[in-house]
């Protein structure tokens, strides 16, 4: 793990929250863009946002993976609309496998949470098979605090250190 100058910048920025924190915001998918480099290992079955009411959609998404992927990667990237997707504070390579044995990342652990109850990933690798999550919409434990404005979260899968699929999620967020 890149235990850098970015992740301690975040951590910083999570505490501060801490104290600044308790902010009421509004969050709402907006896209949803999925993409498989390489059919013959993954291919994604379902992709797909639903809106239930104005201000709520629900997001699902599965990849059939269909060999185990023992060595995994996730590069996730924020980027944020002004003319155009930015890179924004956010790019982190995470070792997906590691982070499931000890759950240990600030930004995964962020994302975990928000997933954990509604996805099929909870294990340790290899994935194999059908994986990915279902009506995904509750956003309540984000501890983070963004600027209102459209936001891009850019999530590149890396098998055996090729990039093997991208999950594109777009969203808005807004103090409310
Ligand atoms: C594509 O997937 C196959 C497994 O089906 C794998 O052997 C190959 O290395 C992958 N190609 C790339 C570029 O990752
Ligand atoms: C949706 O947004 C409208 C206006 O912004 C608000 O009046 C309404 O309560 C919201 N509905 C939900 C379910 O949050
Ligand atoms: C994840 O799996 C572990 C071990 O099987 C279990 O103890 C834990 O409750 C599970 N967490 C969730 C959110 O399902
Ligand atoms: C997301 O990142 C991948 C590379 O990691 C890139 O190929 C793709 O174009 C990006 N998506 C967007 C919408 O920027």
């Amino acid at each position: 793990m890149r235990a850098g100058l970015l992740e301690n910048l975040l951590l910083l920025y999570l505490l501060w929250i801490c104290f600044n924190g308790n902010q009421t915001f509004k969050f709402k998918m907006t896209n949803l863009g999925c993409d498989s480099f390489n059919k013959s290992w993954v291919v994604y079955t379902e992709c797909r946002l639903r809106a239930i009411s104005r201000n709520k959609t629900t997001m699902t998404a599965f990849v059939m993976v269909s060999e185990p992927a023992y060595n995994i990667f996730v590069r996730a990237r924020v980027l944020r609309k002004a003319n155009g997707y930015k890179p924004w504070i956010i790019d982190y390579t995470i070792d997906a496998c590691k982070f499931m044995r000890n759950r240990n990342h600030p930004f995964a652990k962020i994302i975990w949470k928000l997933i954990k109850d509604v996805s099929t990933i909870n294990h340790s690798c290899p994935y194999n098979g059908l994986n990915g999550l279902k009506d995904f919409y509750d956003v309540s434990t984000m501890p983070l605090i963004l600027p209102s404005g459209e936001y891009l979260l850019n999530l590149t899968w890396i098998f055996d250190k090729k990039p093997q699929f991208v999950t594109n999620v777009y969203f808005s967020y807004w103090d409310d």
